[in-house]
């Protein structure tokens, strides 16, 4: 097997299941050269705080040249640098030093659109019709083909449609219209891919985050989302792969139900990983509700994946709360219980960070951190979240959960030297949550700060694999309240307790199966009494939450 871009592909070939990702966009992390936009050289300074943080992974937002009118998500160029953002050469540094920090690197691979301004497009526009340069694109003389395709930006965008006067013809489009759809029926289109890939593989990326997903391929009378071709799409990039680049991982980006979900695992030949689309908002439901139902039946909907794959667990992303995969009513009570401000809502979901969405309450936070690193699934932290940053809902666009990371209480947060008036965006300077209060410097010297809270919490979560590994398992008791759930892994078995409500919580587990046991409870591993074939009692204080590692004890 091919093994030149040697810095890149992990040793273990399952080293996404063990990690622990950290979400994180160039542009608003460190800026370097001073002149208001977050850049590789930036990044590379900040790699010791990432490794202090115990992340193991990092995932970086799109960093390619592109006229940014979605954030870099419309591509102009796949193979180089914004050069706001730095060189090849300063991404190299970065990558090279992350590996020698045991960082794993993901890196976004737009496959479904371009932005208008790649050079395909621009000779797509102009070419004859029915060329191969043309059909880059998917091109209409009307525009009501694929009528049952929803629009996905409902905000901004009114069809998937829009004409081109120098193509004289309508193009498609399932984002905005400045990010025309590339068209998977010309063969000519995956060997470009192909060749995209090769290119940043080579260079030594473990893994791709593979954007917008479902929408590859449309066919008449379809809703053109998650079609058997555009499984056979991403199979052919998969073989591609596994034939050349060792332990790469690719990551399917597929805001879909869970069983369309699953399909992206196939058999465990096409995408390693998933985004648990579903569960993220039925988390905040059941906080909201103090009823562990919403979390229990999306799970027990959620059908088995194979082994080598895994899910993708997160809070809060760059994008909008998305309510996409909610019913009517459940996106009602969503909206009622965290966005009642309508400046919070863009498209179907909440443009907030999760520290608002908790009310800045602490033991919430943690709580819901609890969650998202001990269910199945590997955990991806949102830069800024294990601060508990704020975010700005008057910034549009989803910019208000994109401003500078907080670093200091100097100016600009020290995210950068500029002038204040010259940064890529405002820095968040409300009272709560303004970098005066909120930044690392802070929180590296309080002790008993959310940052010093999130670095034991990841430290625990690569303490036990069986997190990363273990089959899931929810115990019945009578308290609706509380969450209680075994991970089991061959001879580990942690027991995780989650109390939803805001109270103090009473619990009674039954526990016979593990008589003889006794659990430990891992933050201050404290021992707790033996397990007995009767319900084993527990309290639990307002969110409160344990995890127990249980252990066999021979009379
Ligand atoms: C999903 C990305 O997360 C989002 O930020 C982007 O706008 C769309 N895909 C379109 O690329
Ligand atoms: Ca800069």
């Amino acid at each position: 097997m091919k093994r030149q871009g040697h810095t890149g592909g992990a040793a273990d070939a399952l080293w996404y299941k063990r990690a622990v990702i950290y979400e994180l966009p160039v542009k608003s992390f460190f800026d370097a050269n001073a002149d208001g936009i977050g850049d590789f050289p930036g990044l590379l300074e900040k790699l010791d705080y990432l490794e202090g943080l115990g992340v193991t992974c990092l995932w970086l937002l799109p960093f390619f040249p592109s006229p940014l009118r979605d954030d870099g998500y419309d591509i102009a160029d796949y193979c180089n640098i914004h050069p706001a953002y730095g060189t090849l050469d300063d991404f190299k540094r970065v990558l090279d030093a992350a590996h020698e920090r045991r960082l794993q690197v993901v890196i976004e691979l737009v496959l479904n659109h371009t932005s208008d301004q790649h050079p395909w497009f621009r000779r797509a526009r102009a070419a004859a019709r029915g060329s191969v340069e043309r059909d880059f694109y998917v091109w209409s003389d009307t525009d009501d083909r694929y009528r049952d395709a929803r629009v996905i930006f409902l905000d901004s965008e009114r069809s998937n449609w829009t004409w081109d006067s120098v193509a004289g013809a309508y193009y498609w489009h399932r984002f905005f219209h400045h990010q025309p759809d590339l068209n998977y029926d010309n063969p000519a289109v995956l060997q470009e891919i192909l060749a995209v890939i090769d290119f940043w593989l080579e260079l030594g990326v473990d893994g791709f985050r593979l954007d917008a997903v479902p929408y590859l391929v449309e066919r008449d009378g379809t809703n053109c989302e998650n079609l058997p071709d555009t499984h056979a799409v991403l199979k052919t990039i998969r073989r591609h792969i596994d034939e050349r680049w060792p332990h790469r991982m690719l990551l399917a980006e597929a805001n879909q139900f869970p069983a369309d979900v699953r399909a992206y695992f196939a058999a465990g030949d096409e995408c390693h990983m998933a985004y648990h689309f579903p569960l993220m908002p039925r988390i905040f439901m059941g906080l909201h509700l103090e009823d562990r139902h919403p979390i229990v039946e999306i799970m027990e909907q959620t059908p088995p994946i194979p082994d080598v794959c895994q899910w993708a667990l997160f809070l809060r992303n760059h994008d909008e709360l998305t309510l996409e995969m909610v019913t009517d009513e459940e996106r009602d009570y969503m909206h009622l219980a965290y966005s009642v401000d309508p400046q919070a809502r863009i498209n179907l979901g909440i443009r907030r960070r999760l520290a608002p969405l908790m009310g800045n309450n602490r033991r919430r936070i943690e709580l819901l951190n609890s969650l998202l690193f001990s269910f199945p699934g590997t955990p991806i932290v949102y830069y800024g979240d294990e601060i508990g940053m704020g975010d700005n809902i008057y910034l549009g666009d989803r910019n208000g959960v994109r401003t500078p990371m907080q670093w200091t209480n100097d100016r600009n947060a020290r995210f950068s030297r500029t002038d204040p008036a010259r940064l890529y965006s405002p820095v968040i300077m409300d009272p709560i949550y303004g970098y005066q209060g909120i930044n690392v410097e802070a929180q590296e010297r309080d002790g008993s700060s959310l940052l010093q809270w999130m670095k034991n919490l990841i430290g625990l979560r690569k303490l036990f694999p069986v997190l990363g590994v273990g089959t899931l398992r929810f115990l019945e008791p009578e308290n609706q309240k509380v969450l209680a759930y075994l991970r089991e892994h061959e001879h580990d078995a942690i027991l995780c307790v989650a109390n939803l409500s805001h109270n103090v919580q009473p619990v009674e587990l039954d526990l016979a199966p593990f008589a003889g046991f006794v659990p430990i409870e891992v933050l201050g591993y404290t021992e707790f009494p033996i397990i007995g074939e009767r319900p084993y009692f527990l309290t639990l204080g307002p969110y409160g939450f344990y995890w127990f590692e249980l252990q066999r004890r021979d009379a």
